[in-house]
């Protein structure tokens, strides 16, 4: 686990920037943290260090974006108003799982919650090492404790 401290959402890119340069296809970058964390900075970050250029948003209303022009391509999932587990199937967001490019997710802590007794069948510690887990905590206005975590054995 590496714990990095943002004091700015510039820094937050940066860190993002230089994941993405280094970052195999098939890579599964797992984000969790509040609302207004910097989520989506990090994924500004990641989408430039792939090479992409176009103005990244969070797919809210869609629950996934499709950034091409880099050296992979990005897909960018926020789960935030995913609210029933069907909605992974129906959506096809398993698909992503297993991206032809790196995928990010936003609240991803959704996958793993317990949606009316019915568990995950994606429990961490049965994850391959492609993905790895982010979690974001706002220290106060300006500052982030940012945690990176390997999935996998
Ligand atoms: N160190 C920091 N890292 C990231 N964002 C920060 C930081 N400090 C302040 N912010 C602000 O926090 C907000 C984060 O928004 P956003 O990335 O959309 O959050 P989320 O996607 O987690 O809801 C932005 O308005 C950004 O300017
Ligand atoms: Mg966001």
């Amino acid at each position: 686990m590496v714990t990095t401290i943002s004091h700015s959402p510039a820094d937050t890119q940066a860190l993002g920037e230089a994941w993405a340069r280094s970052a195999a296809h098939g890579k599964v970058f797992c984000l969790s943290g509040d609302l207004g964390t910097g989520k989506t900075q990090l994924v500004k970050g990641l989408a430039r260090g792939l090479g992409i250029t176009a103005c990244v948003h969070s797919p809210s209303f869609t629950l996934v974006n499709i950034y091409t022009g880099g050296r992979l391509v990005l897909f960018h999932l926020d789960l935030y108003r995913l609210d029933r587990r069907e909605q992974f199937v129906t959506a096809g967001l398993e698909d992503y799982l297993q991206p032809d490019g790196v995928a990010v997710i936003e609240w991803a802590e959704r996958w793993f919650q317990d949606f009316g007794g019915e568990r995950s069948r994606f429990e961490a510690q049965h994850l391959p090492k492609r993905f790895c887990w982010v979690q974001i905590v706002a220290l106060n206005e300006t500052e982030r404790r940012i945690t990176y975590e390997d999935f996998g054995a």
